[in-house]
C-alpha cells in the first residue's frame, strides 16, 4: 500500500465514493465524469480508488489507466506540501516554458503530474493562469511567480528548499 494512503481520511472519504460509484453502477460510458468527481472526494486516484471505480462501472483496470495517463488533470498522488503549477498555454509556451518544465523535472527527479516520494513537492502543467504578460509564469501553492527562466525557476525552489531546512 503505498505511504500516500496513510494521509486519506477513508472513514470519511469512502461513503461519499461509495455513493458516487453507486449513482453511475455499470455505466462504462461515465468513466471520465466519475474518475473527476473522485478525485474530487479523494484529492487524487490512488490504485485502490481505481479499482473500485473499476468494478463499479464494469471497465477494466487497464481502461481506468489509460483515461487517467491520457489526462494531465488527474493524478494517482496527492499534491504534496508545495504544489508547482507551470503555465503551458501559448503565451507561456512560446516564451520558454517547455524548457522551464524540463529543469524543474530535472531538479525535482520527477516528471510533470507526479509527486516527490516524500510528499514535499508536486509539479502540474496548467492552461493559462490569467497571467499571460508574466509569462513565463508559474504558482507555488496558488502565489504567483512571473517572468521566469530555467534558472529563475530552479532558483525559486532551491529559496524555498532552504526555508524548508531551516524549519
Ligand atoms: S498563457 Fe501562461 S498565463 Fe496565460
Amino acid at each position: 500500500m503505498s505511504t500516500f494512503l496513510n494521509q486519506v481520511n477513508w472513514e470519511e472519504i469512502n461513503p461519499k465514493l461509495d455513493a458516487l460509484i453507486e449513482k453511475y453502477r455499470g455505466d462504462q460510458s461515465a468513466l471520465i465524469e466519475v474518475l473527476h468527481r473522485a478525485q474530487e472526494i479523494v484529492g487524487f486516484l490512488p490504485e485502490e480508488v481505481q479499482a473500485k471505480i473499476a468494478e463499479g462501472l464494469n471497465v477494466s483496470m487497464g481502461d481506468v489507466y489509460s483515461v487517467i495517463s491520457f489526462y494531465a488533470h488527474f493524478s494517482t498522488k496527492p499534491k504534496g506540501k508545495y504544489h508547482i503549477s507551470l503555465c503551458m498555454g501559448t503565451a507561456c509556451y512560446v516564451k520558454g516554458a517547455p524548457e522551464i518544465v524540463e529543469r524543474l523535472e530535472k531538479e525535482l527527479n520527477i516528471k510533470a503530474g507526479d509527486t516527490t516520494d516524500d510528499g514535499m513537492y508536486s509539479l502540474e502543467i496548467v492552461r493559462c493562469l490569467g497571467a499571460c504578460g508574466l509569462g513565463p509564469v508559474m504558482t507555488v501553492n496558488g502565489e504567483v511567480y512571473g517572468l521566469l527562466s530555467p534558472d529563475k525557476a530552479v532558483s525559486i525552489l532551491k529559496e524555498i528548499k532552504s526555508s524548508e531546512v531551516k524549519k
